[in-house]
């Protein structure tokens, strides 16, 4: 049985009201939080930082195995550089102030995109805490960063054409498993749930393969208003939506 049919099998078998394994979130609205306020978009984002802590903790309480948040999108470095230094900012300190927390509550933390592009201190940093976290055993936490969901899989696609090419691989044996153990979420559980909060209805390149059947929920809450409740409403909906994979 391919992996791909064997976690749709499982997810059937679930049946009425399970819990989603793999929650991902396009955390946002920090700007829009900001501007009702009249205050600078940072404050958004610092808000945004809080709503992070609230929600992976609600996360975890109620027994999600992985979490997935969007923090930023290869496309985020068009904003003002400004913007982007003071999101780069936020990374420190949240690194800083939680990666003791995470570590102490088992946590594994993740991170997919390309971060090897931030400062080089940032970048040790986020090694670091991925180190630190390496040998825990609960539920993860992954990060996008840098990420960009067709980068992603046009990466898979140079990996096997180099295989292919040195005869390592047949070009007839590839299929969506193949390609699937070469995205960053190979070792991670099939995303089930995937919401986007603010209102903007689009993926925005974010895990566009992964999302093949994974349930969408775009909600109106802007990202730091969002919460542990609003985690817990948002896996409500989703117990009650009839998974169906194609079938009846
Ligand atoms: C999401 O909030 C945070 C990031 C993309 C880093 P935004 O900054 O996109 O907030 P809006 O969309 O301008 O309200
Ligand atoms: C998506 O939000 C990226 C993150 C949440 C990190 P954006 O605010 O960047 O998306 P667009 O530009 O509205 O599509
Ligand atoms: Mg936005």
């Amino acid at each position: 049985v391919s992996r791909h049919s064997a976690s749709v099998a499982e997810a059937v078998a679930g049946g009425g009201g399970a819990l989603p394994r793999h929650v991902a979130i396009i955390m946002d609205g920090n700007g829009r939080w900001a501007k009702k306020r009249h205050l600078p978009r940072i404050a958004g984002h610092r808000a945004g930082v809080e709503a992070v802590r609230r929600v992976s903790r609600a996360a975890r309480a109620m027994g999600i195995e992985a979490l997935t948040l969007y923090a930023f999108s290869s496309e985020n470095w068009r904003r003002p550089e400004s913007e982007v230094s003071d999101l780069m900012g936020l990374l420190r300190l949240f690194l800083r102030n939680d990666l003791e927390e995470m570590a102490e509550e088992n946590v594994r933390l993740r991170v997919i995109g390309d971060y090897r592009r931030f400062a080089p201190d940032l970048v040790s940093m986020i090694d670091d805490a991925l180190a630190r976290t390496a040998v825990n055993t609960g539920p993860i936490l992954v990060i996008a960063l840098n990420y960009g969901s067709q980068a992603e899989i046009a990466a898979a696609a140079r990996r096997l054409a180099e295989q292919a090419r040195d005869g390592a691989l047949d070009p007839a044996s590839i299929d969506e498993d193949t390609i699937e153990r070469e995205l960053l979420t190979s070792d991670l559980p099939p995303l089930d749930l995937l919401i986007r909060t603010s209102g903007e209805v689009r993926l925005s390149n974010f895990l566009l393969w992964q999302t093949a059947y994974a349930e969408l929920l775009f909600v109106d809450t802007l990202w730091p208003d969002f919460d542990g409740a609003a985690l817990a409403d948002a896996v409500q909906v989703f117990g009650q939506r009839q998974r169906r994979y194609g079938g009846l």
